[in-house]
């Protein structure tokens, strides 16, 4: 498919559309002159052009779900420096969490970023993108940007889990012409994947291992300023946000300032992070953090997320249950039959899962990861990050991610594809 795309555009010469990342702009105001031009660039580029630029192979898919979304998928089908031949390879499927896309798989660079890791060491890697993000935000008959109805935005992970990721997973399937491959999820990523596999898990037999970094399920512990205010009025402002027209989280706008400069007070961190949604969510950790990589992050998230998204997490927090999205129990009881929503059933889920946790994640809080751990169908790894302050957004940017996790998922899976799985692993 993208061979044909390119050869219609050899055609044309000038028609070299190098597309822009969703944060282009407001990066352009706040960097152009006080950082390199090179991590400008990758800060600017949209994934696919990004990839291209460090000569990696990238294929961009789309796949329509069942309810209308139109769903972009990047793939990095081998290496550059090793594993470099086009052919049949693992798949290794990749989840981006909360406000996030594929780019962040991809953005630390070559040598450092994931998304090229797997690559290099022999692996097909499918990025994924949930419904709403910017290589999502498409549908068959609702508008994104409508001002007269929230149809688009109407969705939570429970959506992303139930419909997005096995459209998804199938698609790479049938296209690779391959029937399991491995799901790595982050945060978000993980939470829609427990979705998936505990309301349809026929899917557990097309996964031959999960691994989940910052694992999110239960929240009853969780830590996170922004989430611990929101949670107790999750449900009054989903409704607001739906009643006046605003299904899309929109993280650009004063509030978002106000309560990032709140937040941020007593911590060495300057303005354009204390404002972003991504760093109110995940935290933020000095340690682990690449300063000069600063602008590419903030160039990449937020990639955009409903309102709903947020609403369904702080329903978790209040809670203290993993349960299917409240609408309200008039709603609930015709959508599922009972007034309360229902709980998503962990012990359904039989793939084999690893969960990587940390000491100091707010948003993945260690009673939460090990009351989930307990109540998987089949949990198989618990491995802790050695690393005191490693937190949230450390497992896919942390300066020593790749010691500290990267690596270890990496030879269990190997070892999978080699011995196949083994109870005693
Ligand atoms: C931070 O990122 C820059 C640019 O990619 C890289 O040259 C440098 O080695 C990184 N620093 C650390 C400590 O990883």
């Amino acid at each position: 498919m993208l061979r044909g795309v390119l050869a219609v555009c050899a055609c044309a010469t000038l028609l070299v559309t190098v597309q822009s990342s969703p944060q282009a702009e407001k990066i352009q105001e706040l960097f152009a002159g006080r950082i390199s031009n090179d991590v400008l660039e990758d800060a600017r580029l949209d994934v696919p052009e990004l990839v291209r630029k460090y000569n990696y192979p990238l294929e961009e898919h789309t796949v329509t779900t069942s309810d209308g979304y139109i769903l972009g998928m990047h793939r990095i089908p081998h290496g550059r420096d090793a594993n470099n031949t086009p052919g049949k390879r693992p798949i290794v499927f990749l989840m981006h969490g909360l406000t996030s896309s594929s780019a962040d798989w991809i953005l630390m660079g070559p040598g450092t970023a994931f998304g090229y890791m797997l690559a290099e060491e022999g692996f097909d890697v499918w990025m994924g993108n949930a419904r709403g993000n910017y290589y999502s935000r498409r549908h068959t008959s609702f508008n994104p940007d409508s001002l007269f109805n929230t149809d688009f935005w109407e969705f939570s992970w429970d959506e992303i889990g139930n419909l997005d990721l096995p459209a998804m997973i199938d698609y790479a399937l049938a296209h690779t012409g391959q029937t399991r491959l491995h799901y790595i999820g982050h945060s978000q990523g993980t939470t829609s994947f427990f979705v998936m596999t505990s309301l349809r898990p026929e899917y557990n037999a097309k996964i031959t291992s999960m691994h989940a970094f910052a694992p999110v399920a239960y929240m009853a512990h969780n830590r996170n300023p922004l989430f611990l205010v929101l949670s107790p009025i999750a449900n009054s402002l989903d409704s607001l946000a739906m009643l006046f027209g605003l299904g899309e989280f929109l993280p650009n706008n004063q509030i978002m300032t106000w309560a990032g400069q709140a937040l941020c007070m007593d911590e060495v961190v300057f303005q354009p992070i204390c404002s972003n949604i991504l760093f109110l969510v995940g935290g933020w950790n000095e340690d682990q953090h690449n300063a000069t990589m600063l602008p590419v992050k903030l160039g990449h998230t937020p990639a955009g997320a409903s309102v709903r998204q947020f609403a369904h997490y702080g329903q978790g927090i209040d809670g203290g249950e993993f349960r299917r999205f409240d609408h309200g129990w008039l709603r609930n009881r015709r959508i599922y039959g009972s007034y309360t929503p229902p709980r998503y059933d962990l012990g359904r889920i039989t793939t084999p899962v690893f969960l990587h946790y940390s000491d100091s994640d707010p948003l993945a809080e260690v009673p939460d990861v090990q009351r989930l751990f307990r109540e998987l169908g089949r949990p198989v790894g618990l491995f802790r990050v050695p690393q005191a302050t490693f937190s949230h957004l450390d497992f896919i940017w942390g300066i020593d991610a790749k010691e500290l996790l990267f690596n270890r998922a990496v030879n269990l899976i190997k070892s999978m594809e080699i011995h196949g799985f083994d109870d005693k692993i």
